[in-house]
């Protein structure tokens, strides 16, 4: 017999009953999950703070990696809300991208070794050719406002699979700002992450000018 037959026969002080034990089982079950809420949304901000704490510190430039394949697992990426932060500071970047010509917005945000974000977006002009990636202006603003350690970059596009930055772009970042590590996303998110030294595994720079 279900529960609603068998309550039938209940008089009305014994359904009064059974509604009141009811509601008591039924608090009881909310404050339980309450207080599971409570105890998870605990646990993520003592992990939120380990992950800030445990942020990589790049005290020098890091170009140990040359000439030797790096995997992706070998990148070292600070947390991930750090990383979330610098995604979102390229996305931001993206919206004042001067694209009339491809119609190809890019964002880039770079991070400093003391934690600043210098952003850049990619800016064109009528002749095509003297267009400048998103990249590379982070760079150079980044370079003319007195930064040098450089930990990593973040590169955003409107585009499905991960827009990597160009040839010219990985140059000017390895003789700028080292292996650092490279985080491509789109609008929706981070989407792939490299060491340079991946990106560019054989890169002609400074030590070989004797
Ligand atoms: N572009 C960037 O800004 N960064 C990249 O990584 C790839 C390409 C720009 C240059 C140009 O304005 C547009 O995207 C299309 O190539």
């Amino acid at each position: 017999m279900n529960d609603s037959k068998r309550r039938q026969g209940w008089s009305v002080s014994e359904r009064r009953a059974a509604h009141r034990r009811a509601a008591i089982t039924r608090r009881a079950a909310e404050d339980r999950r309450t207080a599971a809420a409570k105890i998870a949304e605990e646990e993520r901000r003592k992990g939120r703070e380990r992950r800030v704490k445990e942020r990589r510190v790049v005290p020098e430039r890091r170009d140990d990696a040359t000439w030797q394949l790096v995997s992706i697992d070998d990148t070292s990426f600070g947390s991930p809300d750090a990383e979330l932060a610098l995604h979102a500071a390229a996305t931001d970047a993206r919206t004042r991208a001067q694209a009339h010509y491809s119609n190809f917005m890019v964002g880039a945000a770079l991070e400093t070794a003391g934690g600043e974000v210098i952003g850049g977006c990619n800016i064109e002009n009528a002749t095509y050719g003297l267009t400048l990636c998103a990249e590379r202006v982070a760079l150079v603003k980044a370079l003319s406002d007195g930064h040098s350690i450089f930990t990593r970059l973040a590169v955003v596009a409107d585009t499905e699979a991960p827009t990597p930055p160009c040839g010219p772009c990985r140059q000017l970042l390895w003789e700028y700002c080292g292996d650092i590590d490279i985080i491509l996303g789109n609008l929706n998110g981070p989407t792939g992450r490299f060491r340079l030294s991946a990106l560019l595994p054989m890169p002609f720079d400074r030590r070989l000018l004797g």
